[in-house]
C-alpha cells in the first residue's frame, strides 16, 4: 500500500546562476557529488516504496530532463504539469490518482531538492511514519532541530517529552517572519518542517475536501480519466485553473491532525549557497570550492563553484562567493545571498538572460 510522489517543479532562484528556468535546481549536481538532487531524492525513496509506485510531478518543460535523468521510471510515472501553481495542486492531483488504484494507499510526499544523509535513519522514520499513517489518520510531517530563525521554513510548535518517537502538533507556522521566528527559538518547542509528509491519500483527500473545496471539485473531474490516456489531456485543460498555493498554506497550518517526527537523519533544504557551506569540506582557510581548479592566496571563507575544470585564482578576497555558470559570472559577498533573486531579476531585465 506504499507509494511516494516527487515534486519537482519548482524553481530555485536562490542559487541562481546555476539553478535556471530551464535548469533549476533538483535537476543539478550542486554539491558536486556525482548525480542530480533528484537522482539522489528517488533512489533513497527506491529503498522505501517499489520504485514503480513512486511518481514524478513536474512542469511540462522539464519532461525530457527527468526521463533522462531518471531512465528507470515508466512515463506513466510523470505526471506534467502545464503551469506553475505551487504543492498543494500537485499533491492533491497525486493522491487523486493513487487513491483510484488503491483506496487504502499511504502516500510520501518529498521535495526534489533537498540534501538527506544517514539512509538507514531517513528509512527507519520514513517505515515509523507509514505505519502510524496507515493505523490512523494521521498527517506525518519530519521535524528539524532549528539552528537559525530563518523565514524560508515552516515552523512545528510541539510539547516533547522523552516517551514518544511521534507528537502531536500544536500549532504549524509557515514561514513566519523574522521577529517571530526568533521568539520561537527562544521558546524552544519548534522545529522546521522538513517539507517531507505522510499520509493516508483518503485522509489527505478529505483535508482538501475540507480547506481548499474548489480544487478538489476542479479536479474530481477528472476522476475517470486518472491514470488513463486521457490524464494528461485533463490535465492539460484544467490543471492551471487551480490556485496557486503550497501544500502549507493551504493544509498544514489549517488541519487538525497533524502531528511530528523529530527527524533522525541528517537534512539540508540547500535553500542557499551558504547554506551548502556546511555540506562540504573546505580547504584550510574555510573555502569551499564546487567544480573549479582552485589556488588561493590570502583568500578565507569563500565559496566557489563554476562549471568543470574551471581554474580560479583569488588573491585577498574574505566571505565571498564567486559563482560561474555557462553565460554568467556573479561575484557577491556571502552576507548578501538572499539579494540573489534581485539580483537575477535585474540581471534578467538588462540582459535577458536567464
Ligand atoms: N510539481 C510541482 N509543481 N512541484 C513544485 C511546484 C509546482 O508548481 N512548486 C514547487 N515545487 C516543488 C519544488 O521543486 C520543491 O521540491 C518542493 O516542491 C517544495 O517547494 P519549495 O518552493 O522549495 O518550498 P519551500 O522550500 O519554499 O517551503 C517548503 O519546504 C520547506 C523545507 O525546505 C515548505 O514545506 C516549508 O514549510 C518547509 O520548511
Ligand atoms: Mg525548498
Amino acid at each position: 500500500h506504499n507509494f511516494a510522489v516527487i515534486m519537482a517543479g519548482g524553481v530555485g532562484s536562490r542559487f541562481w546562476p546555476v539553478s535556471t528556468q530551464q535548469n533549476p535546481k533538483q535537476f543539478q549536481d550542486i554539491l558536486g557529488c556525482g548525480e542530480t538532487l533528484i537522482q539522489s531524492t528517488f533512489r533513497r525513496l527506491k529503498r522505501i516504496v517499489p520504485f514503480n509506485q513512486i511518481y514524478i510531478l513536474t512542469n511540462a518543460a522539464y519532461k525530457e530532463t527527468v526521463l533522462k535523468q531518471l531512465p528507470e521510471i515508466d512515463e506513466q510515472q510523470l505526471v506534467l504539469e502545464p503551469a506553475m501553481r505551487n504543492t498543494a495542486p500537485c499533491i492533491l492531483l497525486a493522491a487523486m490518482k493513487i487513491f483510484k488504484i488503491d483506496s487504502e494507499a499511504r502516500m510520501l510526499v518529498a521535495p526534489s531538492d533537498h540534501w538527506i544523509q544517514n539512509m538507514e535513519e531517513f528509512q527507519a522514520d520514513m517505515e515509523l511514519a507509514f505505519q502510524m499513517a496507515g493505523e490512523s489518520d494521521k498527517l506525518v510531517t519530519f521535524g528539524i532541530k532549528p539552528s537559525m530563525p530563518s523565514t524560508g521554513f515552516g515552523y512545528i510548535q510541539y510539547q516533547p517529552s522523552s516517551e514518544e518517537e511521534i507528537y502531536k502538533v500544536d500549532r504549524f507556522i509557515e514561514k513566519p517572519d523574522f521577529q517571530t521566528a526568533v521568539a520561537f527559538l527562544l521558546t524552544g518547542n519548534y522545529l522546521w518542517n522538513s517539507g517531507i509528509f505522510v499520509w493516508k491519500a483518503s485522509v489527505i483527500l478529505q483535508q482538501f475536501r475540507v480547506y481548499l473545496p474548489v480544487m478538489y471539485l476542479l479536479f474530481s473531474q477528472g476522476e475517470e480519466f486518472y491514470n488513463t490516456e486521457k490524464e494528461q489531456d485533463f490535465v492539460n485543460s484544467e490543471f492551471e485553473k487551480a490556485e496557486n498555493i503550497s501544500i502549507d498554506y493551504g493544509i498544514i497550518e489549517k488541519a487538525a491532525e497533524v502531528y511530528v517526527i523529530p527527524a533522525s537523519f541528517s537534512w539540508n533544504d540547500l535553500g542557499t549557497w551558504g547554506s551548502i557551506q556546511g555540506e562540504l569540506p573546505q580547504d584550510t582557510a574555510g573555502n569551499t570550492v564546487v567544480n573549479s581548479r582552485f589556488i588561493a592566496r590570502n583568500s578565507e571563507g569563500n565559496i566557489v563553484r563554476t562549471t568543470a575544470e574551471k581554474i580560479v585564482f583569488m588573491e585577498g578576497l574574505k566571505d565571498y562567493m564567486v559563482l560561474e555558470d555557462e553565460g554568467v559570472l556573479l561575484i557577491v559577498p556571502k552576507k548578501k545571498e538572499q539579494e540573489i533573486k534581485l539580483i537575477r531579476q535585474q540581471v534578467m531585465q538588462q540582459y535577458g538572460t536567464q
